[in-house]
């Protein structure tokens, strides 16, 4: 039996440039130089560093499993200097998301987002990495629901005997803190029911039926963690491709129809998500609208052959096309609903505070 390899994607905030629309290339080179002087001490077999938008990414393989200390210790650190430098440049939001004084075991709950998995490699293992930018964690229901559930999307799932069978779904209800599965498509309906609350039921991962990890997302929801707004989550999605599961093509054809998420301007508004190369995920224009890149990889024996920047295509030019008409549409909205989010929705932003303050001016109607 081949040894398993784990793939861990975990990313933090911890200051932006200029504003909170991009990252300093001094905070890559530190993460770099980090990650590096571990690979040679063989904690972990390959790393890749990029950002998308104000968030610094750590891609790495190793062979310690999910969820371990020692490499969310590593993570952990490598934000602290990245942190120390930002401050050093006085960069925007030094520090952001890591919201814990020191690390204690396991970096879920103090900030950073994280996505691992485990597996034992296949002949050849394509994998994608999908990092967001100025939006929440349920930005990923609708993308992962079309790539593996939604045959109009996904033409494996007709004609692939591989795939015909369906896939099953783990969904996570971020606030009571439970989960459940769904298999597919037997039950997409009762899925949908749910998935399309983003706000709540986050899509975790996603399995073949006989088990085999297909995909994983972070869950991490930042104002449920701090209690306030304290930035957007800015997830972070890793997907295998190819051969029992869906295609590469595939895997990126949801993102050609921008669909709209929460996050944006003071993480209080909707807007379309849009797919960009790397060098284009810096949002500016109303701290958007918001991004999503897609690094492929071809994993080979721990080491991340790559990447390549698959947004960074013509192909996706329609889709961008159509996220500034729809981003210009939505702005002319400007403080009111559907841009802003609903008052629900904005519980763990500044709002309540305003509210709070005019409380006592709010009189009784007069009876009729
Ligand atoms: C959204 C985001 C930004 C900030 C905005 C105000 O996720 O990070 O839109 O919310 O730039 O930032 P502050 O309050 O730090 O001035
Ligand atoms: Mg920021
Ligand atoms: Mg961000």
């Amino acid at each position: 039996m081949e040894e398993k390899i784990t793939f861990s994607v975990i990313k933090a905030d911890v200051g932006g440039f200029v504003g909170h629309s991009a990252m300093h290339s001094d905070l890559i080179e530190e993460a770099k130089r980090r990650l590096g002087a571990v690979q040679e001490q063989g904690m972990i077999v390959d790393f890749h560093v990029t950002a998308c938008g104000d968030d610094l990414q750590l891609i790495m393989t190793h062979h310690k499993g999910i969820d371990n200390e020692e490499i969310h210790q590593l993570a952990w650190e490598v934000f602290e200097a990245c942190t120390e430098v930002a401050k050093g440049l006085k960069l925007y939001g030094a520090g952001q998301d890591l919201l814990a004084d020191a690390f204690s075991g396991n970096v879920k709950g103090m900030g950073p987002g994280v996505a691992e998995m485990e597996f034992a490699e296949r002949k050849s293992e394509p994998i994608i990495v999908y990092m967001a930018d100025k939006t929440s964690a349920g930005a990923w229901n609708l993308p992962l629901y079309k790539m593996f559930a939604d045959p109009f999307n996904t033409a494996g799932l007709i004609i692939a005997p591989s795939m015909h069978v369906g896939f099953r779904f783990e969904v996570h209800d971020v606030k009571a803190k439970k989960r459940i599965f769904f298999d597919t498509p037997e039950e997409i309906y009762d899925l949908l029911v749910f998935i399309g609350a983003t706000g709540r039921y986050l899509i975790k991962a996603v399995y073949t039926k006989d088990g085999e990890i297909a995909s994983v997302s972070s869950t991490q929801r930042l104002a449920l963690i701090a209690g306030k707004y304290v930035g957007k989550d800015d997830p972070v999605c890793v997907v295998r491709c190819q051969s029992k599961f869906p295609a590469v093509g595939e895997v990126l054809e949801p993102f050609t129809m921008p669909h709209i998420v929460q996050g944006w301007m003071r993480g209080s508004h909707y807007g379309p998500l849009m797919p960009v190369a790397v060098h284009q995920a810096t949002p500016s224009r109303f701290d958007g609208p918001p991004r999503v890149i897609a690094l492929g990889f071809q994993v080979a024996y721990g080491r991340l052959i790559g990447p390549r920047d698959m947004f960074d295509d013509p192909g996706f030019n329609e889709a961008r096309r159509l996220c500034n008409t729809l981003a210009d549409q939505l702005r002319c909205h400007g403080p009111f609903e559907p841009h802003r989010l609903p008052m629900e929705e904005m519980e763990y932003t500044t709002l309540p505070q305003v509210m709070e303050k005019l409380g006592d001016r709010w009189e009784d109607l007069p009876e009729e």
